[in-house]
């Protein structure tokens, strides 16, 4: 297997994923609330880029059916029913609803992917099952959103925690950013928080009051959910 690793969303080569396995990270927030909606019930996520394509694509279905959901600078945005909070994401609110979202850097980095041949979304909290599902792929890409067109390390630590875990299975061949990553991980799993402690993401969400957010987030193989993107249509589903 050879394994490709992209520091954020604007970093990849749209027309290179042509034919290959993607895994889209955004760790905070947006990959571990699809997950999160998807396990409690959500029938499918619709992402978007803006603000206005997630008011078109609810044009096209019945109220009621679907709900609005998405953040800018962390907040939700004015007039959705939902923001960007794993925790607001229960099973009362998302059971059964076509949730229309659009993310700062995880629906953009989702949209890239358009002619790959299969995009999973992952995060710690499923991480064994994306293992599982990708190990026998021969191409594959793991994509980190980042924030802002920047590398953000919890979707970094993420990637090397799936490096490290494919390790179990096979000798993945990777590259730079791959053994970088791997090691940074290793050096730093045991200390998880203290690695963290300067991501600039992750202090931004927790000073804007998100912290227990951030704490969901971080946490490991909680769910098998295996969320997968269709680019054909454009859809998330189980
Ligand atoms: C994003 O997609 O940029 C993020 O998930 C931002 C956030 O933490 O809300």
């Amino acid at each position: 297997m050879l394994v490709e690793t992209c520091p954020f969303a604007d970093s990849v080569n749209k027309k290179a994923l042509n034919g290959k396995t993607v895994v889209v990270i955004d760790v905070l927030r947006a990959t571990s609330v699809m997950i999160t909606a998807l396990e409690n019930g959500a029938k499918k996520i619709i992402p978007v880029l803006t603000k206005n394509e997630a008011l078109a694509e609810s044009k096209k279905h019945a109220p009621g059916t679907y709900l609005l959901c998405g953040e800018r600078n962390a907040k939700k945005i004015k007039d959705f029913n939902l923001g960007n909070s794993p925790l607001e994401f229960t099973r009362e609110t998302v059971k059964g609803k076509i949730l229309i979202m659009t993310t700062t850097n995880g629906t953009k980095a989702l949209n890239a992917c358009r002619k790959a041949n299969k995009v999973y979304i992952g995060a710690f909290l499923n991480l064994s099952a994306i293992v599982e599902q990708i190990k026998d792929s021969p191409e594959v890409v793991l994509l980190c959103s980042g924030t802002n067109g920047k590398f953000s390390l919890d979707d970094g630590l993420c990637a090397g925690m799936i490096l490290e875990t494919l390790e179990e299975y096979i000798s993945p061949e990777m590259d730079d950013l791959g053994h970088l990553l791997l090691k940074t991980w290793r050096n730093s799993k045991r200390n998880f928080n203290q690695a963290l402690k300067n991501c600039d993401h992750l202090n931004f969400l927790k000073d804007n009051g998100y912290e227990k957010d951030v704490e969901y987030c971080l946490r490991q193989n909680t769910t098998t959910i295996l969320p997968v993107y269709d680019p054909k249509n454009g859809c998330i589903v189980v």
